[in-house]
């Protein structure tokens, strides 16, 4: 079996310092008889010499586009918009199957090129739960910044930082009065970690999963001060919260945190706002009197980018040793064709694995 050549990119976007391999588990690839290829990457949290100590190949950032045509192109977030034919097989979220925005050009790209995307939010074991997830650390941040924003205490522009730092900004200062939080999703990954950011800040959470939204009340959700919504929702429901919530004079919510950020998604429960939040002002005010503030960032584990980094990479890891056309991995290929043609892209002989 010929060993499967690994080629960790560079990323486009300049705000995103995470990594799917950190250098630990590049060695272990290494060791392990993958031949792994790094970009040399300015931003990247991990320093580029980590990943030639651990035995990687070094080359310039972005040179995968003219790499051998049997490498495994890996990454986490969007492409350039260069080449448009995509002739490699590459892992990363292409966020392209639910209809996104861009989506149908993205996978005419993999078409044209008779290349394929192994999306890695597609890579599932035989129960259909995720591999590999981000979750527990978008939760964290979504009410991290949540506690910071009721207390007075979140700055802007939000700066990527460490877990240690941003926990000694949690822990309740003399003056921070007790408030009440609800998390919904509570039992998923990024429930629980929104979970444990309360409970680091000194607060017990209210904690609601399908169960208790199933009978939705809609009265004592408003009962809160701060809400995290963590939902990861499958088929459409009852909005949790709808306009006229947001007027309900016995309404004591203050801050939503919206982890999930549907927004404009036909599964959306919180159809109150219209567009996510950003780094550089992280908080809209949706109602003036009394306040409610809304925080709706769409990249938040890239906050904390050496933890988020460091436990992907954790889980990652086995799945690439396990590389191949079964499995977690030819389900994901599998995925890509079905989203193909659901999106009326026509491939040709597209999707070698
Ligand atoms: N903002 C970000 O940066 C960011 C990063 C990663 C993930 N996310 C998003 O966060 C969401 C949660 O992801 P996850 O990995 O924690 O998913 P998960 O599957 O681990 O957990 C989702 C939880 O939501 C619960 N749930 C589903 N429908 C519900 C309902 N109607 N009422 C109450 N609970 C319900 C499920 O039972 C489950 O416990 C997803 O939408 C994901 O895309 C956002």
């Amino acid at each position: 079996m010929t060993a499967l050549h690994l080629w960790l990119r560079h990323e486009v976007r300049s705000t995103e310092r995470r990594t799917p391999i950190v250098p630990d588990d590049a060695g272990r690839l290494v060791a392990s008889g993958v031949d792994l290829t790094v970009e040399e990457s300015p931003q990247r949290i991990f320093p580029t010499q980590e990943y030639e100590a651990a035995g990687a190949r070094i080359v310039p950032a972005g040179s995968w586009v003219s790499a051998p045509r049997d490498a495994v192109i890996l990454g986490l977030k969007e492409l350039p918009g260069r080449p448009r034919e995509l002739v490699h097989r590459h892992v990363f979220f292409g966020h392209a199957y639910k209809r996104q925005p861009g989506a149908a050009d993205l996978l005419g790209r993999f078409a044209a090129g008779r290349g394929a995307l192994l999306d890695l939010e597609y890579l599932v074991d035989d129960e259909g739960r995720r591999l590999a997830a981000f979750g527990f650390w978008a939760g964290y941040l979504g009410a991290a910044l949540a506690v910071l924003q009721h207390r007075g205490r979140l700055t802007a522009p939000l700066r990527p930082t460490g877990k240690e730092e941003l926990d000694e900004t949690l822990r309740a200062a003399p003056g921070d009065e007790d408030f009440t939080a609800l998390v919904v999703g509570a039992l998923g990954r990024s429930g629980r970690g929104a979970r444990a950011a309360f409970v680091t800040a000194g607060v017990e959470p209210t904690c609601w999963d399908l169960a208790e939204t199933r009978d939705l009340d809609r009265r004592a959700l408003l009962e809160h001060d701060v809400m995290v919504n963590a939902v990861l929702a499958t088929s459409p429901v009852p909005p949790f919260l709808r306009e006229a919530d947001l007027d309900d004079p016995a309404r004591r919510l203050r801050t939503l945190s919206d982890v999930t950020c549907d927004v404009g998604s036909p599964l959306n429960v919180l159809p109150v706002y219209d567009r996510t939040t950003e780094w550089t002002e992280p908080v809209r005010r949706l109602r003036k009197e009394p306040p409610l503030d809304l925080i709706a960032i769409d990249n938040l584990p890239s906050l904390l980018p050496r933890e988020s980094s460091t436990d992907f990479s954790a889980a990652l890891t086995p799945q690439l040793l396990d590389f191949g056309t079964g499995g977690p991995w030819g389900r994901c290929l599998d995925r890509f064709h079905r989203a193909c043609r659901e999106l009326g892209v026509t491939e040709g002989e597209s999707g070698r694995a």
